[in-house]
C-alpha cells in the first residue's frame, strides 16, 4: 500500500490522525506505522468504534440468572462413579492414540504482576525457581512418558512477546521438550481508542496497540496455521489453560473423558469463588445458555448476593480450565460464530495532539478485547466441572497479596505435602497446621497424584524444617 492509498483508506474510515506526524517521519517509521496499520482488520473500525467505544455498548447482563450446576469433584450416584470411571478410560485411550493437544495462551501482557517481559519467564517454584514455562513443559513431559506419546503443545503469543517468548524457550532448550511438538502462533493486536474513536499513538511512528485478549486464541489458531497442523495431526480436542497458574493440571483424563463422552463442545473447570471481591468470572445460565460474567463485567450488587445460608449466590468460578473440540475452532474461527468485544476503560500513555508525550493519571482511552469464554452460550451442550482450589488453581497476577509470587508458592508446597501424605509420607507440621517444610515435586518425576502413587517406594522422608526437592 502506498502513502496515498493508506492516507485515502484511514480517511474513509475517520482514522486519518494517526498519520498527522507522518512528514516528520524517517522512512524506518513510515514503514513501521504502515505495517501496524495494515495489519488491524481496518474494515471493521468504524462499526467497533460507533459500537464500542463512542456507543459504550456492555454486553447486557441478564435480568434473571441462574446458578450453573457443575458436575461434582467426585461421583455421588451409582451412575455418575460409572461415568467417571468410563471418563478415565477414554481420557487415557484419547491421550494415547494422540488426539489430544495441549493449548496454552499467553500473549497477555501480564500488567498486574509488574515482570518486563513474557510472564512465563516468571520464576515461581519453591526450591528451584522454575519458569512458569518450565513448569508446564516438565509437566506435559511427564504426562508423554506416562502416555508413551509426545503430546503436541500450541503456546499463543502475541507481538508484544512473541520473539521473546520463542527465544526464551530456545536459550533453554525447550526445557527438554520436543521443538518439532510445539507450534507458538501470534494472536491479533487491537489499537487503543480516545473515548471520541480515535486510534491513539503511543510514538510518532508507532499506534498504542495491546492484544485482543485471549478469546482471539480461535481465529488466530486458524490464520496461523495452528489449526491446519491440528487437522495434519489427528488431534480432536485441546486442552487449554492460562499461563499464569503453575497448579494447573495441563492434561487430566477423567475431564477429557467426561468431556468427550458427554458430547460437549467446551467443558470448564470450576471452583467455589472464595470472596465476592474476587476477581475470577463466573459461571450463570441465562436463558438456558451458560455463560460466564467476567468479574469486570459483573455489578457489585449482584457479586455480592447471597443464598438463604450466606453461601455466594454465584459462587462457581471460571478458573481458565477448559477442554474443547477441534473442530469448535473451526467453526469460530471461520466467521460461523462471532464473539462479542469487551470495552474497558483505561491509561494509556499515548502521544497527544502536538506530539508531546501523555502519561495519565485517569482513564483516557478505551481497550476492547475478546474473552475465549464467550463461545460457550454458542456452543453444543458445555460441561462444567467442580474441582478444588488447592489442588489446581493458585495463579501467579499481582505482585504482591492475593494470587502473587508468594500465595502461589505456598500452595505448591501444600499440594505437594498433601500428595505425599497421601502416598504415606509424614509430613511435619506446625501447631497451625502449616506445612513446616519447603517442598517441590519435579513433574517429570510424577505430574500428578496418580503418577506419584505408582512411584511411592522412591520418596524420601521429609525432615522438620528441610529442603526437599524430588526429581
Ligand atoms: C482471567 C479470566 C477470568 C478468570 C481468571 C482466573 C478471561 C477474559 N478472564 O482473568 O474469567 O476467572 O482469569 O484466573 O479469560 N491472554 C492472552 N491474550 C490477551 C489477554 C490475555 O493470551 O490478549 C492470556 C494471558 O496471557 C493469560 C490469560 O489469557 O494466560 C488470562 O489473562 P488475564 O488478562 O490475566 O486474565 P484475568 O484478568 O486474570
Amino acid at each position: 500500500m502506498t502513502s496515498q492509498e493508506l492516507a485515502a483508506r484511514l480517511t474513509s474510515i475517520g482514522q486519518s490522525s494517526v498519520l498527522r506526524f507522518w512528514q516528520e517521519l524517517d522512512e524506518a517509521g513510515q514503514r513501521r506505522l504502515i505495517e501496524q496499520i495494515t495489519a488491524l482488520d481496518l474494515d471493521q473500525i468504524p462499526g467497533l468504534v460507533a459500537k464500542y467505544v463512542t456507543g459504550k455498548y456492555t454486553p447486557p447482563i441478564p435480568s434473571r440468572f441462574d446458578p450453573a450446576t457443575p458436575l461434582p469433584h467426585d461421583p455421588q450416584t451409582p451412575e455418575q462413579r460409572k461415568l467417571y470411571e468410563d471418563a478415565r478410560k477414554r481420557g487415557r485411550e484419547l491421550v494415547r492414540n494422540g488426539q489430544v493437544a495441549a493449548l496454552m495462551v499467553a500473549g497477555g501482557q501480564g500488567t498486574r504482576l509488574g515482570h518486563d517481559g513474557p510472564k512465563g519467564e516468571y520464576p515461581v517454584t519453591p526450591i528451584r525457581k522454575k519458569p512458569l514455562f518450565q513448569v508446564f513443559a516438565e509437566q506435559l513431559l511427564g504426562h508423554s512418558r506416562h502416555y508413551g506419546r509426545t503430546i503436541p503443545w500450541y503456546i499463543m503469543t502475541s507481538e508484544a512477546n512473541d520473539a521473546a517468548t520463542r527465544a526464551f524457550f530456545k536459550k533453554h532448550d525447550y526445557f527438554g521438550y520436543d521443538p518439532s511438538a510445539i507450534f507458538f502462533f501470534q494472536q491479533g493486536m487491537m489499537p487503543a481508542f480516545s473515548f471520541d474513536g480515535k486510534m491513539l499513538l503511543a510514538e510518532k511512528d508507532s499506534l498504542a496497540l495491546s492484544p485482543g485478549g485471549n478469546g482471539d486464541c480461535y481465529r488466530s489458531m486458524v490464520r496461523s496455521g495452528a489449526l491446519e497442523d491440528m487437522k495434519k495431526r489427528g488431534i480432536k480436542h485441546l486442552s487449554f489453560f492460562f499461563v499464569d497458574n503453575p497448579l494447573v493440571h495441563c492434561i487430566d483424563e477423567q475431564f477429557l473423558g467426561l468431556h468427550d463422552l458427554t458430547g460437549s463442545d467446551i467443558s470448564s473447570k470450576a471452583i467455589p469463588k472464595a470472596s465476592p471481591e474476587e476477581r475470577v468470572g463466573v459461571f450463570a445460565m441465562a436463558d438456558g445458555k451458560l455463560q460466564v460474567v467476567e468479574y469486570s463485567d459483573m455489578p457489585r450488587e449482584l457479586a455480592a448476593q447471597t443464598n438463604p445460608d450466606g453461601s455466594l449466590r454465584y459462587s462457581s468460578a471460571s478458573i481458565g480450565i477448559h477442554a474443547f473440540r477441534v473442530d469448535l475452532v473451526e467453526r469460530i474461527g471461520s466467521g460461523e460464530f462471532k464473539l462479542p468485544w469487551h470495552r474497558a476503560e483505561k491509561k494509556v500513555p499515548c502521544i497527544d495532539e502536538q506530539g508531546s508525550r501523555v502519561k495519565p493519571q485517569q482513564p483516557n482511552a478505551v481497550k476492547l478485547e475478546m474473552f475465549m469464554f464467550d463461545v460457550l452460550p454458542l456452543s453444543h451442550n458445555p460441561l462444567v466441572y467442580m474441582t478444588q482450589r488447592g489442588e489446581e488453581f493458585s495463579p501467579v497476577k499481582n505482585a504482591e497479596g492475593n494470587d502473587s509470587p508468594a500465595t502461589s508458592r505456598r500452595d505448591q508446597i501444600r499440594r505437594a505435602a498433601r500428595w505425599l501424605e497421601a502416598c504415606g509420607v509424614e509430613i511435619p507440621r506446625t501447631g497451625e497446621g502449616e506445612v513446616d517444610a519447603v517442598i517441590e515435586i519435579s513433574s517429570k518425576f510424577a505430574a500428578n497424584l496418580e503418577q506419584l502413587m505408582a512411584r511411592k517406594h522412591e520418596l524420601p522422608r521429609i525432615q522438620r524444617g528441610a529442603t526437599v526437592y524430588i526429581e
